[in-house]
This record gives C-alpha cells, structure tokens and sequence, in this order.
C-alpha cells in the first residue's frame, strides 16, 4: 500500500521548540566536510522551519563511536558547515540530553538553531531506550524527521521519540518516499539492479529482497569477489567476505531457480595493490593470480553492463564498481555512469554517499538519475521492508 506520510505542511511552528532529526552523516577529513550533500538536502525543511519563527533543536548521528564518545566523530565541523548553508549561528552543543542541554534550549529564541552531540556517543540511541528517547523528546514541542538516509534504523532519534511527540516528516523525508515508491510500486521493466562497492554484508539481504522484484542483477565492486569465492574461483589477493559465502551460494541458487539474471564481471582488472597509478592488466575472471587483486571491472565487463543499463527502463544502483577514488580504478564506475546519463529511456535511481560522490567526481548529472541521500535505507525501502521510523509517520487513510 502506497505510504503517504503527515509532513510539515499541516503543522504550525512559531515559536515552537521542534526538535529534528537530519542525517549530517557526513564524510570528514579532519575539521572539513567534504561532501555537504546531505546538509544541503535538509536546508528546505530548515528554511521552512526558521521562516516560521521555529526554534530548531538539531540532532544526528556521525559514524559508528558504538555508545561513547570518540572525539574525531564530534559535530563540530558538521555545526560549521551548516551553519555557513543556513546563514546564521548554528549552537553546538557538546551533549546530546540532560540538564545543561535542556538549560539552553529553555533559553533559545524563535529563529534560533542548537545542534545536539553526536546521537551515537550514547548507548541509548541505537538501543532505542524509552529513557533516552525521553530525554530527547522533552528538548521539543514537535518531531521532525527528515533523515531519510537512516529511515531503516528503528533508534530513539528516528522511532523512540516520536512515540511521545507530534511528529512529521520534513520536506526531504517526504521527497525521497515519493520518488521510491514510483519504482517500489510500479517500475518501468526490464527493472534492474547494479550492486557494488564493499559491504556485502549490509547488501545480501536486501539482494533477497530483490530477488522477486527485478528482472535482473548486475554485480561488479569489492562485492562480485565475494560471489566468484562461493562459485570456487580464484580471487588472488582480492577482498573477500568468507562469512557471506554460504548467503551467497543460496542467493545464486533462488535466483537460478527464479530465473532471474545475475551478470558477474567476465574480466578484472587487477594490480599488486590498491596504489594510484599501481602497474595494472586485464584478466579473465578464473585466472586471477595469487599476488595480484581486483581493483575495477575490465573492459568487456564495462561493455556489458553498458548494453544492460541502456536496455533497462528502471535500475537501481547502490555501490560503486570499482575503487573508484584511486585512478585508474574508476573507468568501470564512470564508464558505465556515462552510458546510464546518455540512455534517457533508464530512470536510475542511485543510492548512497559512494556511488553519488563516484558520479561527481566524473562531473555526471543528469534528469534521469535520482540522487537518493540514502544508502541502506533506500535498498532496504525498495526491497519492500517496511521501515518503522517511518510507519509510525503514516497519514491516516
Ligand atoms: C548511512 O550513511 O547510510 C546512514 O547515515 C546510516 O548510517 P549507519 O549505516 O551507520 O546506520
């Protein structure tokens, strides 16, 4: 059933303290951010805010500190940047609940802006303890969630919280679900899938999920070693996730049993080691060499994928193809990126920071590619899962 949710547009704010929850998960080297995308995303739910007279209690999380504080995952740069986007002072605050927290936000006017610590220095948040998201909610009148990015982490900021709040979802929030559900609920076919990059074991279970929905799958990245491993190949000194073989082994066998497609690279290309400008070849996939590792899909693979991607009318594409950051190694990731934006009959929807910073780094914008700010949540949202931080934002029918 198609998910409408209540937004900021049916509430007032003046004056009204709204405590929201963004997803500043932002990539840093050192005090810079490097890629403020996803600040930029929630600056219409924070305008919208402020031009009514809101006090905005900001809160997010940063990397995975796992419940203590790590000083290099501190906000600060995160309250720098946002606060040159919004043009006004961005308070940062060095804790996320308690009594001097809840001193300055009594003390905020309207238009002003607080950012909380880091939500992940507090075992409570991942946790989703009723405590902890009871000290977050007495910090405002209203819940706003525009975090789409972590909408598939049921924690006290994006769920708890909004147990004792009114809440609504922020102009971002709502964007993002509009767009998904036009390929969760009637995708142009043939609909496909393109999975790379390196944590397969966030994406195993949402290529289950798939399995039923798309007409084929395309994988390449630090991932499609993983799946030669369980097929017996020889994978040199490529990275490798032995847990996820067996997964995988059962993966490829429904998907045979489905019919469904799974397009593995037919070559690689492979050096000593992951250096820029490393001494490089192309190899066959059964015959990579024990010294040697897969940094990127070959050429005959990129010519593949193409004619794949331009024959689709919808794909998803969550990771990139190859180690993309360090040349030579993105030809895969831009080649077939390049094919994607030149086909205006594909609608490509791509998902998470790598893949997005992968298409700007090669200057590639297009109409019908869609920038989701999520990574796991729009795989996990166009698998079908239903996502509870945003259930509990459901308009009534
Ligand atoms: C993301 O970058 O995908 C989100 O911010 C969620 O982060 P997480 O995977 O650490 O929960």
């Amino acid at each position: 059933m198609l998910l409408r949710l209540r937004t900021i547009k049916e509430l007032d704010f003046p004056g009204k303290r709204v405590l929201v929850r963004v997803d500043f998960n932002v990539p840093l080297q050192g005090e810079q951010v490097t890629d403020d995308t996803r600040i930029r995303a929630s600056l219409p739910t924070l305008a919208h805010l402020l031009h009514q007279q809101a006090k905005l209690v900001l809160m997010s999380h940063l990397g995975r500190p796992r419940g203590r504080p790590v000083d290099e995952l501190r906000l600060d740069p995160v309250a720098q940047r946002s606060s040159q986007l919004l043009r006004r002072p961005v308070t940062k605050l060095n804790e996320s609940v308690g009594p001097e927290v809840e001193k300055a936000v009594r003390s905020m006017k309207p238009g002003d802006v607080i950012l909380l610590e880091n939500l992940r220095f507090y075992p409570g948040e991942e946790a989703n303890d009723p405590q902890f998201a009871q000290a977050l909610a007495r910090l405002g009148d209203v819940f706003v969630n525009d975090a789409f990015g972590t909408a598939h982490r049921a924690h006290a900021s994006t769920y708890g919280v909004a147990q004792h709040l009114p809440s609504v979802a922020g102009l971002l929030l709502e964007r993002e679900v509009q767009m998904l559900s036009k390929v969760l609920d009637s995708p142009a076919r043939p609909y496909w899938a393109m999975v790379g990059g390196a944590k397969l074991s966030d994406k195993i279970d949402v290529l289950k999920d798939l399995l039923p929905r798309v007409d084929g799958f395309l994988i390449g990245g630090a991932v499609a070693f993983s799946f030669f491993k369980a097929q017996g190949l020889s994978v040199g000194k490529s990275i490798v996730d032995e847990k996820m073989i067996p997964e995988i082994q059962r993966f490829l066998q429904d998907a045979k049993t489905k019919g469904v497609q799974v397009v593995l690279p037919q070559d690689i290309t492979i050096a000593p080691e992951l250096k820029a400008y490393a001494s490089h070849t192309f190899v066959a996939v059964p015959e990579i060499p024990w010294d040697k590792m897969g940094l990127d899909i070959g050429p005959k693979t990129i010519e593949t994928f193409q004619q794949h991607v331009k024959r689709a009318k919808t794909l998803v594409w969550a990771g990139p193809l190859g180690a993309f950051e360090t040349p030579p190694f993105g030809e895969g990731t831009f080649q077939v990126a390049r094919a994607i934006a030149e086909s205006p009959g594909v609608y490509a929807v791509i998902g998470g920071g790598d893949t997005a910073s992968a298409l700007n780094t090669a200057g590639i914008v297009a109409k019908n590619i869609y920038f989701s700010t999520g990574g796991g949540a729009a795989l996990e949202f166009l698998g079908g899962r239903k996502l509870p931080p945003l259930e509990i934002l459901r308009a009534e029918a």
